[in-house]
Parts: structure tokens; sequence; C-alpha cells
């Protein structure tokens, strides 16, 4: 993806990524930028588009909103490559699809509200944020480390095939290049992530053309994170009243997001060289120390930001149950992930106000 060596870090990483189940073939597929890329979503296109994504590559697909950018939600490190492709400065979570409603109440809790919603509106353009519930299989950076998942049934038939055949989640943001506009078509993924993805199913222009409308529903009153294809009259019209947003003072607050990023209780100590008595140690590169008194975890042994991205989450979380004094993280460059990676570390490291 970027202009440093890429075919011998790809195969270093595809090696790595072996362990723990899962190979990792997005970068590989990366490197062409051919018109067939765009695929007509014929079965067979599902069917080799489903494989690749339980390879672990990403794949574009069509949804009555706009083209989702998809990647297994299970796997961090087809989530990594997601952020990758899209250049993401930050770690902003992703919607996670599903083929119908009862798969995703397996995955999260649905309250009364939450099964009302569904009945009305799903298949269709609206996203419910929900609590994860304990020990499902969705990647930790899909939610950026938070307690809850924005879940949704899409309504289109290429879409909910492609979601069928895979036979897993698919976590998809919109498939635009960080900072431009959702695309509608097939041709607008290529122009702007061509070269980023493995394969792109054309299932003609979407419907609905404007992203789903996301409601958290975690708290007690319901919010609108962001008004989108279903009204939001339509959904008081089921739930009654919902309520906007925080706006106006204070810093600007991105969807659904203010105050609620994973934060470990543990202190942090950014920029780190070796960890003190009593410290744990969130290492990243080749020359991290190994031989310490304290708990450490490597983010990335090769110094692959991609590969720290992926463990970020799960290592934050591993070391905030070390019953360290202060978790020390060494510095991670500010290149390619490394600035999402930094950009979540540092507000990890800002005490809540
Ligand atoms: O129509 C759509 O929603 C499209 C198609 C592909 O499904 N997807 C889409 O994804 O627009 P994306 O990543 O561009 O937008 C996801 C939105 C963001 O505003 C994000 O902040 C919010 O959902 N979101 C996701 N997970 C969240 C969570 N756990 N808590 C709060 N907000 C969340
Ligand atoms: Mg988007």
């Amino acid at each position: 993806m970027t202009a440093d060596g890429p075919s011998q870090k790809q195969n270093e990483r595809q090696k790595s990524r072996h362990i723990g189940g899962g190979s990792f073939f997005g970068p590989h597929f990366a490197m062409t930028n051919k018109p067939s890329q765009i695929h007509p979503a014929t079965d067979q296109a599902v069917a080799e588009a489903a494989a690749l994504i339980s390879a672990g590559a990403l794949v574009a697909f069509p949804t009555e909103t706009v083209y989702g950018l998809g990647a297994d939600a299970t796997s961090d490190s087809a989530v990594a490559a997601v952020f990758a492709a899209k250049d993401r400065p930050d770690f902003n979570p992703l919607i996670v699809h599903f083929a119908e409603a009862q798969a995703a109440s397996r995955v999260v809790v649905f309250d009364q509200r939450a099964r009302a919603l569904a009945r009305a509106f799903w298949p269709g353009a609206l996203t419910l944020v929900l609590p994860r519930r304990p020990g499902n299989p969705i990647s930790l950076l899909a939610s950026s480390g938070l307690d809850t998942l924005a879940v949704r049934v899409p309504d289109h038939p290429v879409g909910r095939a492609l979601l069928e055949a895979a036979g897993r989640p698919i976590a998809a943001p919109s498939a635009n290049h960080s900072g431009t506009v959702s695309p509608t078509t097939a041709g607008h993924v290529a122009a702007s992530l061509g070269d980023r993805v493995a394969l792109i199913l054309d299932g003609g222009p979407c419907r609905v053309g404007i992203e789903s409308t996301v409601i958290d529903l975690t708290g007690a009153e319901p919010v609108v994170l962001r008004p989108g294809g279903i009204a939001t009259e339509a959904i008081e019209a089921e739930i009654g009243a919902l309520a906007a947003p925080e706006t106006g003072a204070g810093p600007a607050r991105s969807p659904g997001m203010i105050g609620r990023h994973y934060a470990p209780r543990t202190p942090l100590r950014l920029d780190a060289q070796t960890p003190r008595p009593g410290e744990a140690l969130l290492a990243f590169g080749p020359d991290a120390p190994t031989q310490t008194p304290g708990e450490v975890l490597n983010l990335s042994t090769t110094g692959d930001v991609e590969e720290a991205a992926a463990n970020l989450f799960s290592m934050m979380r591993a070391l905030d149950d070390a019953q360290a004094t202060v978790i020390a993280v060494m510095t991670v460059p500010e290149a390619g992930l490394g600035r999402a990676i930094n950009d979540r570390l540092r507000r990890a490291a800002t005490p809540p106000d």
C-alpha cells in the first residue's frame, strides 16, 4: 500500500498472521488496480468474495445505503486492514453487518426498544448501537475497544447474499478513502480505493444513497448519533422521543464518541523506553526489552504498525488486568496506522474530566 518494500513486508506479514487462525491476504491483493476488479454480482462472484472475506481480505459490496468496505468482523488483522485502506487518522468504530437480526442478537444484547426497531426497519438503513455480549467473537478493534457495538442488517440482495455465503458478520465502513464522500456505485469505489481492495462486487447504484441512521440504545434515552436513510420521525413513532447528540460548547463530538473511548483504569505513561518497577510494558518493535520484572506485551515485534493496530485494544485490556501501577507504552511511529494508534494512546493517557 505504501511505497516501502511492499511485497517482502507482506510475505512476512502473511507468515506471521497464520498464528491464531486465518491468513491475511488484504495487502497482497492490494497491488493490482485493474478494471477487472469490478465484478458483476453473479453467484460465482459472490462466492469468490465470500472466500476472500473468510481469508481475511477486503471486499467492497453494495448495500441499499452506500457501498461498504467489508472485512471479517471476527478478525483483528482484517479489521486493521480496513483502517489502513481508508487511511483513517483515528479508529472510528465500524458497523458490523449481519444476514439477519437473530445473528446480531447472538453478539449484542437487544432490549425491547432494539427489538421493536429491528422488527420495524430491518433489513434496512438503520444501525443500532447496543452492548456487546460477554465472550462475543467480534474484533475489539471493530468497535475501537468499546463495550458497545453498532449492528445492522442491510437490505440489498447482494450484500445479504455475501453475508450468508461468508457465514460470518462483516465489519464495513463506507468504501471510500477517509475524508471523501461515500460511494454509491462500484465505479466510485474503484476510483477511491481501487488498489486497496481485493474485489468490488457490482450491484448497481445504491437505492437509498445516504448512510444508515445510527441510534445509540445503550443509555436510558435513545440518541441519534447520525441522521441517515431512515427518518427519525419514523423511529420515534416506534420507540418515542429521540435525544440529539450533544453539540455546541466543549470539544467537538464525533458521533457517539465523546467520553466513550475505551480507556484503561491503569494510568498510561507514553514514550517509555523501559518499564520502571511496578510498571507493565506495552512494547513495540524488535528492540523492545523482553526480560522485565513486570508483564510485557509487544504490539508488533517486527515494527509493523498494521499488526500493532490489530493488537492494540486486546493488549491494552490484558495489561489493564495485570495489576500494574502504570502501563508504560513505547513509542509507535507517527506513520500509517501509527497515527490512529497514537491518537488512541494519547486519549487513553488523558484522565477523564
Ligand atoms: O449505511 C451505512 O451505515 C454504511 C453501510 C456500508 O452500512 N456504513 C457506514 O459506516 O456509513 P461508517 O463507518 O462510515 O460509519 C459508522 C458510524 C460512525 O459515525 C461511527 O461513529 C458510528 O457509526 N459507530 C459505529 N460503532 C459505534 C459505537 N460502538 N458507538 C457509537 N457510534 C458508533
Ligand atoms: Mg463513512
